[in-house]
């Protein structure tokens, strides 16, 4: 909570190095919930690179019983104890000090530090949460070795865990038992974990490619040991993958996951003991989604690919977060598209990461939020756990690769883990790592790291068909954002092929180019604010497929004529752009459906639907060729949040209500091609997650969902079909959402999913996000669903399941003329404040994008942030986010 009035904001210029580096950390908890006892010897001596001689501590929300420097007891008079740091002025060059510290974990609802969820400890110190847990100089720079000893009730707490290796257990009498662990390798202070729980797990004994063998464990409560399967292969996949790809061998003898039900993110990172969100472990046919299987396998790979790129090599400040996270989602991306082999597959995951950027990255560039890769200031460093920081970032490193090519970018890892293994470092230095191992200069790419806001980039083409040039002129611009009027040219990878009058991509020659000779997609470089590409020996006039992969995240702009987006979407070698052209083929359509709602006082009456587009719809629907996975993502129309986008005055009601029509539409127009592939896509006998089957079961489930748009008798009789006789949650949950969605009664079937998944905490979640996200449901339905018993806004995933689904994915009732749902926004950013900001300042970022409604919504919204910056006791999470809307 917010002490002083006024939070203060930190720079990145303001980076100074540690007076003090700390060599080894020895911890001693006694655990227990209302009062645990923290001891601490921490080894430090001061740093060379500093001309202070102040030890400076953070602490949080603890309570300092005793301090020792080199043994002796100091009296208050010898430190400074302030809210947040403790200051020992003028220290010896080497000092040792002993700190005993208490604090109370069960009542610890921020599940920041050492907290309890189901009677179990656990820890979560990214970024900020070890100062809540003892005094130390808590910031990632200093790296240290730590020794963990725990002791707790065995009864309670038959398992104790913490980083590196177990090197010896006992008991201790009185029914308490102890565990002592040794992390060999230096780490940062956010790196700590520990667990103390009534746990089970499965483990099993893997060989690396060296001959080593080491040992796997997943972690989680008595009930989910049916659970743990997909979590284990995915860890024994992304350990084999990082060695083949990167070369990068796990490092440690032993390696853990613990699930927890109460977590703010998807998961930890901690060394050689990383906590998950149970969300992101736990999965067997019966609970999970074909969407949870891959989550699950993207975050197991994600965490354990930190454990080099974030772990051995971490970063110096909380402004470098991207060094390690848009660096470690890059390399979960390509890890689940290796893992999917093909390059349909491969490019499946590709539009799905391009999907993400518009519908959360884009809209944050252009937001009160907007922040460079690399941040350069912050109130809470809590609030920049972005799609920024994580998907762009991702992007970022992405574009190294399609820049220097993939040995290319292998190189530049390798030079990068032998120049900085050990050490805390910048994204300045990951940069000069890949320019120096391909002799490539990439000063100006440090633009994508320092200028906030979504590049646009503009295109023009000319033919000459006497001399058969063929000439793409690409420009640039960058629109302002906070604190950033003028931007300075990118340096932009733009992939670029060109088709023929039949479909085929043409064999490039790019003049001044380098690239093999035949190719049919080459990288041209942009790298000032207008250039010109010129191709060489070009016998037609081509179409031209542009940003081939979404080499760079940008908006292209690109005249596109009708039949020239008809002839991509349905030629385009490069599936991402064919899907592209489908996006901007139903885009162009659904703004002018929605002008004509709003022009209409929102009626749909007398709209239109041209034969071209859905005859396109048709035949991709119907195109056997084509993975279903792909069908299924070239027939999702863009969002509604992604249409509003595009728009200067959002009317949500009338974006909603054009959508509807153009999938009414479609569902009736290709009602027996729908219907057909319906039963053509079944995924008969045991289930299995796999791409080619997951792909199957969503193309079957969204022709489900356009027929279920203005169900028939026959239509509905099939979802309620699906939904008895399921083999699995994607099918069976597909089915129940068809319903809901469709207003048909849909209560007997959620009472019965209910009653079957009621223990199930995972599947409850589902159970009323499904009904916070359909546009049936209106705030007053969401209020009467947070009386239901298994409602808590304790639980971070059960609290989103319900309100944030209901704030961020169901825009038409969520943007109610009247403003109530506003006023319920306010209500439970407040609420959610005193319980967990880091929630409730999520769940305030909800309210960004308020200055673009038309205006009386906008006086709605703008009283709402209005109503919760006011408040005297908020945190500086939420204070930040408001603050900052309301600039
Ligand atoms: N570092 C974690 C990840 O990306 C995310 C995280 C941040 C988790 C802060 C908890 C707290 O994998
Ligand atoms: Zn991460």
């Amino acid at each position: 909570m917010r002490t002083d009035s006024s939070p203060q904001t930190i720079f990145r210029k303001d980076y100074t190095p540690p007076a003090y580096l700390v060599d080894t950390v020895e911890l001693g908890f006694d655990l227990d919930p209302d009062r645990t006892v923290v001891a601490n010897r921490i080894t430090m001596r001061q740093n060379p690179a500093s001309k202070s001689r102040d030890i400076v501590l953070h602490g949080e929300e603890i309570e300092l019983v005793a301090l020792r420097l080199n043994g002796k007891t100091l009296a208050p008079t010898e430190y400074h104890l302030n809210g947040s740091t403790l200051t020992i002025r003028k220290a010896p060059a080497k000092a040792v000090l002993e700190i005993e510290t208490l604090c109370a974990p069960v009542q610890n609802t921020s599940l920041s530090g050492l907290y309890v969820s189901n009677g179990n400890f656990f820890t979560q110190c990214e970024a900020e949460g070890f100062r809540r847990i003892t005094y130390f100089p808590d910031r990632p720079d200093v790296m240290a070795k730590y020794t963990v000893m725990l002791r707790a009730d065995k009864a309670a707490y038959p398992v104790l865990l913490s980083n590196g290796n177990l090197i010896e257990e006992g008991e201790l009498g009185d029914g308490r038992h102890y565990a002592k662990w040794e992390d060999p390798f230096k780490k940062p202070s956010y790196l700590f974990a520990l667990v103390a729980a009534r746990l089970v797990c499965q483990e099993e004994r893997y060989t690396l490619q060296s001959g080593r063998e080491v040992l796997l464990q997943v972690w989680v409560e008595e009930g989910n040991l049916d659970k743990t399967d997909y979590a284990m292969q995915s860890l024994k996949n992304s350990i084999r993958w990082d060695e083949e790809r990167f070369g990068l061998e796990l490092d440690l003898d032993r390696f853990m996951i613990v699930a927890v039900g109460d977590f703010n993110m998807g998961a930890m990172e901690n060394k050689g003991l990383n906590i998950f969100n149970t969300k992101f472990v736990l999965a067997n046919p019966r609970v999970a989604t074909d969407i949870d299987y891959a989550g699950i396998e993207a975050v197991v790979g994600h965490e354990y690919f930190h454990n080099w790129t974030g772990n051995r090599v971490t970063c110096r400040d909380w402004f470098q977060l991207s060094l390690k996270e848009g660096l470690t989602v890059f390399r979960d991306q390509e890890f689940s598209a290796d893992m999917i082999g093909t390059d349909s597959g491969r490019a499946v995951t590709r539009i799905d990461q391009v999907r993400t950027l518009r519908q959360a990255q884009f809209p944050e560039d252009a937001g009160p939020m907007s922040h460079p890769v690399r941040p350069d200031s912050f109130v809470e460093i809590n609030n920049f756990y972005t799609v920024t920081v994580y998907e762009k970032g991702a992007e970022v490193v992405r574009m190294y690769q399609t820049l220097v090519g993939r040995d290319g970018f292998r190189k530049g890892m390798d030079l990068y883990f032998k120049r900085h293994d050990g050490q805390a470092v910048e994204c300045d230095d990951f940069r000069a790592a890949m320019a120096d191992a391909n002799g490539r200069d990439l000063r100006q790419f440090e633009r994508w790291y320092s200028q906030a806001g979504t590049p646009i980039v503009t295109a023009r083409t000319r033919y000459d068909a006497v001399k058969r040039n063929f000439d793409i002129i690409l420009s640039q611009r960058c629109p302002a954002s906070a604190g950033q009027a003028d931007k300075l040219p990118f340096h932009i990878p733009v992939a670029v092929g060109l088709l023929s009058a039949s479909g085929k991509d043409l064999p490039l020659t790019l003049e001044g180019g380098k690239h093999a000779k035949g190719a049919t997609t080459v990288v041209l470089e942009l790298t000032e604010q207008e250039q010109i590409f010129r191709f060489r020996h070009v016998d037609e006039r081509p179409t031209p497929s542009i940003l081939r992969d979404f080499s760079a995240p940008v908006i292209l702009e690109y005249d596109y004529t009708d039949d020239e987006l008809l002839h991509l979407f349905s030629h385009d070698s490069d599936p991402v752009n064919r899907w592209e052209a489908g996006q901007r083929l139903a885009m162009e359509r659904l703004l002018k459906l929605t002008a004509q709602v709003a022009a209409a006082g929102g009626s749909d009456a007398g709209l239109k639907l041209d034969a071209t587009f859905i005859n396109a719809q048709r035949a991709v629907l119907t195109d056997d060729t084509l993975d279903p996975a792909f069908r299924e993502l070239a027939l999702i129309l863009p969002s509604e949040i992604i249409i509003a986008e595009q728009m200067d005055v959002v009317d949500p009601q009338a974006i909603h209500v054009a959508r509807q029509f153009m999938r009414r539409t479609i569902g009736a127009a290709l009602k027996s091609e729908l219907l057909a592939q319906y039963h053509a896509n079944q995924t008969p006998g045991a289930y299995s997650p796999d791409a080619l089957s997951a792909g199957k079961r969503a193309l079957k489930n969204l022709c489900l969902s356009y027929l279920m748009v203005a169900p028939d008798m026959a239509e509905l009789k099939l979802a309620q079909q699906q939904f008895e006789k399921a083999g699995n949650m994607t099918d069976r949950s597909a089915a129940l959402v068809s319903m809901i969605h469709s207003g048909a009664e849909a209560g007997p079937y959620l009472k019965a999913f209910y009653q079957d998944f009621e223990h199930e905490a995972l599947v409850i979640d589902k159970w009323f996000a499904m009904q916070a996200a359909a546009p049936t449901t209106n705030v007053a339905a969401v209020r009467k669903l947070m009386q239901h018993p298994a409602f808590t806004l304790k639980n971070p995933n059960r609290a989103r399941s319900l309100i944030f689904n209901f704030t961020g994915a169901n825009p038409s009732q969520f943007h109610a003329a009247d403003g109530s749902a506003y006023e319920f926004w306010a209500e439970f950013v407040i609420k959610l404040d005193a319980i967990n900001p880091q929630v409730a300042a999520r769940l305030a970022r909800g309210m960004d994008r308020w200055r673009r409604y038309a205006p009386a919504l906008q006086a709605k919204m703008k009283k709402a942030l209005e109503k919760v910056a006011g408040r005297a006791k908020l945190s500086n999470d939420v204070l930040e986010v408001v603050t900052k809307a309301l600039a």
